[in-house]
């Protein structure tokens, strides 16, 4: 197994504790142990023995009730949304499948498909059409070698959605060759406005979703996640967490249950900030529309631009935390070059610094 670099979570772990303003993290702002536990006095309580493997009945009930056609024997409570998606693809793939991946994309599952030594089919969303999915494509790229299709709704890095017909057309496109869909929902309840976006879940055989409680929630340092698959799939994913990480961490799947019983009021917390910040960064862009082009998230703190300054992304945004101790996502990281991811859920006082920095190092680039 020879896994590739991780390029973004890389220069975040490296750099994120260190620059002044960070505009990479896609989250928002997160809440305090505080915030998150309503008693504390009562968490101080839990005993800090093994959890048990599979998560708590009650926090997987809590899961399978926003999972169409789920149950808690669906679902298993993961160390975030990355366990989740490492044990799946782990007990999906093996050396010689294909595996579709939807682009741009968390580059987590490429990655491990690559490491698993699958082939990877790329699928790009297309830009020109606001980052939508070109099911022709993607019929074109799904045969019967194809034992995963990857897809991330709502998406990292463009913060589009799909639809629920394209949802169903996906999973006809994947069902007509027997190929299972990892469908990683974790930025699902972070939309800026109306319902919550199609979900995957329980409209094929074989679909699993992930996600977890990092985006959508506010909580990325809780380390929770979860797979809802149908029952054998959970097992096997099960049986593989015997060898990651065993069970969740006691204190965090307190916190966990905690917060999903509250979860229409978390996600309500996501969407002010959310819409309390894009316009900032909606600003800032559009004094800048010559050299930037967008297309407004329609979920989650993170905004891809394309631009025209002469340079190419990763000496961009080195130079912005070299000279600027600013972080920014550069494209190159999800294989679209000329691009910039940019988040907006932090602290407003970041946000305009970050900006700040940016401008001052685009003045140096000019166009
Ligand atoms: C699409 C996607 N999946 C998974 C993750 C990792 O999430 P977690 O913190 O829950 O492990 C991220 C983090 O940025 C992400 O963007």
């Amino acid at each position: 197994m020879k896994f590739p670099a991780f390029e973004m979570e890389r220069m975040q772990s490296v750099w994120e504790h260190k620059v002044k303003y960070d505009l990479s993290e896609s989250g928002v702002e997160p809440l305090t142990l505080e915030e998150a536990a309503r008693d504390v006095k009562e968490l101080l309580k839990t005993k800090l023995g093994y959890a048990e493997g599979v998560g708590l009945e009650s926090t997987r009930t809590f899961v399978s009730e926003f999972h169409w056609k789920s149950t808690a024997e669906n679902v298993v409570i993961t160390t975030g949304t990355s366990e989740a998606n490492f044990l799946t693809l782990l007990a999906l793939v093996n050396a010689g499948d294909e595996v579709v991946v939807v682009m741009p994309n968390y580059m987590q599952v490429h990655g491990v498909a690559q490491g698993l030594g699958a082939r990877v089919r790329e699928v790009w969303l297309r830009e020109e059409r606001g980052w939508t999915i070109d099911l022709e494509a993607l019929t074109a790229a799904v045969n019967a070698k194809t034992k995963v299709v990857c897809v991330c709704t709502p998406n990292n890095p463009t913060g589009q959605v799909l639809s629920s017909r394209e949802v169903d057309e996906i999973c006809r496109v994947a069902t007509r060759h027997g190929a299972w869909i990892l469908a990683d929902e974790v930025y699902r309840g972070a939309e800026r406005e109306g319902s919550e976006s199609a979900s995957f879940a329980g409209r094929g055989e074989r679909i699993v979703v992930t996600g977890g409680l990092s985006k959508a929630y506010g909580l990325p340092g809780l380390r929770v996640g979860w797979v809802v698959a149908p029952v054998e799939t959970a097992q096997a994913v099960l049986k593989l967490k015997d060898y990651s990480t065993i069970a969740p961490s006691s204190v965090s799947e307190v916190l966990a249950d905690i917060a999903l019983a509250r979860r229409p009021k978390l996600l309500e917390r996501t969407r002010f900030l959310v819409n309390e910040r894009w316009p900032a960064l909606e600003d800032w862009a559009s004094g800048r529309s010559r050299e930037l082009h967008w297309t407004p998230p329609v979920a989650g703190a993170i905004c891809f631009f394309s631009y025209r300054y002469p340079i190419d992304s990763m000496p961009l945004v080195d130079r912005l935390i070299r000279d600027y101790s600013t972080m920014i996502v550069p494209g190159v990281h999800f294989k679209a070059e000329r691009h910039l991811r940019i988040g907006f859920g932090g602290p407003s006082h970041i946000l305009h610094a970050g900006l700040a920095a940016l401008d001052r190092l685009l003045a140096t680039i000019g166009d």
